[in-house]
């Protein structure tokens, strides 16, 4: 599910027992139905699912692992939610009609967002990788500030969370973004919620906090920056490098379930390491290639490489994507966030 023009017109909803979480629904509502208790929807909530939607996508197992969940009542839970959830099968046209509604984040750059048909897209994960200084935290920082603008001005009227991994963001790089758009740095602020995450335990936890704040506010953008640099640091032998895979694939599909669930568009951001197998270079002609292997490159939906140009220009590669070209395009790093190069 992506963040669709229509979540800003008053779209009337016909069953008016389901609440609304900005678009999934909250597990409330299946709270008093088939023997399902409010002990059980508490027992749901603390194993990190707040809607509907996050038990209908989900493996029966994992409802399995949650504590006080039988066999038989995981089986009540999930008919219920999957009666409130379309899962079947929809003819192309009114995909590419939802398609055609899917919101875009702009980067701040016309030539960038060109690159990208348009910007940021929600409901999907972005992969913004690259070696260091080459802007993956100033383009978060502008994305964070644009999501907050109408649509028509190259937003997605929502808020923006910010799991911060190396104590890098910056508040006062959202104000000199605000100013550039005559927004009003107060609420700007406002609207974007920033954690510390110390550990990559701590770095999951956080998701299950982002998964209900959504349900209570209507967020457009997540940010994770950066989606790696711990399990670098929590991991670091060679013999652990099968546990960290699966520490993080865990990690990747909360995030692509909260994309899914609610609409936003979710920001990682990945260094890179030297290829130490000396395949054919891929990265633009140097050995570099983006941490997380396989496992990354499977949750993400579009991954943009970044290197740099000269001065303070970058340039952005789409190094996979489902419907974009292999192509680049080069931006500016300015001090009122991500911009078109000047001549
Ligand atoms: N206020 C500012 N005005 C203009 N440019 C800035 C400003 N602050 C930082 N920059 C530029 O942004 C660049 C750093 O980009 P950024 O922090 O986004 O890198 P990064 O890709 O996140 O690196 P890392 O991998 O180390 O996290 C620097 O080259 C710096 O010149
Ligand atoms: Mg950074």
């Amino acid at each position: 599910m992506s963040a669709q023009v229509e979540r800003s017109t008053n779209e009337t909803n016909n069953d008016e027992e389901i609440e609304d979480a900005g678009q999934a629904k909250l597990i409330s509502c299946i709270e008093g139905i088939n023997g399902i208790t409010a002990a059980d929807i508490t027992k749901l909530k603390d194993g990190g699912y707040y809607t509907v939607e996050s038990i209908a996508y989900a493996p029966k197992k994992h409802l399995l692992t949650i504590k006080g969940i039988s066999e038989a009542k995981a089986d009540k839970i999930m008919a219920e939610a999957s009666k409130l959830v379309v899962m079947g099968f929809k003819s192309a046209t009114e995909i590419h009609q939802s398609r055609a509604n899917i919101v875009f984040i702009s980067t701040g750059s016309a030539e960038l967002d060109r690159l990208l048909g348009g910007g940021i897209e929600t409901g999907s994960i972005t992969e913004i990788f690259g070696e260091f200084r080459t802007g993956k935290t100033q383009l978060a920082h502008t994305l964070a500030v644009n999501c907050q603008l109408p649509i028509d001005m190259g937003g997605a009227e929502g808020k923006c969370l910010w799991i911060d991994t190396e104590g890098t963001f910056r508040p006062e790089r959202l104000v000199a973004c605000a100013e550039r758009y005559k927004m009003a740095a107060e609420s700007v602020l406002d609207n974007v919620a920033s954690a510390r995450a110390y550990n990559t335990d701590h770095q999951t936890q956080l998701l299950i906090m982002a998964s209900a704040m959504m349900t209570e506010s209507r967020y457009a953008l997540l940010i994770v920056d950066s989606a790696t640099a711990l399990y670098r640091t929590d991991y670091s032998g060679r013999g652990e490098l099968s546990a960290r895979q699966m520490h993080l694939a865990r990690f990747l599909r909360m995030l692509l379930r909260i994309a899914d669930e609610h609409g936003v568009a979710v920001v990682i951001t990945n260094q890179v390491v030297a290829q130490v197998d000396g395949a054919a270079s891929m990265f633009g002609g140097d050995q570099k290639k983006p941490i997380g292997g396989n496992i990354i490159a499977h949750a993400s939906t579009t991954r943009l490489y970044l290197r740099k140009g000269r001065g303070e220009t970058r340039i952005c590669k789409i190094y996979d994507s489902p419907c974009l070209p292999e192509s680049e395009a080069m931006f500016s790093i300015n001090a009122d966030g991500i911009g078109d190069v000047k001549e």
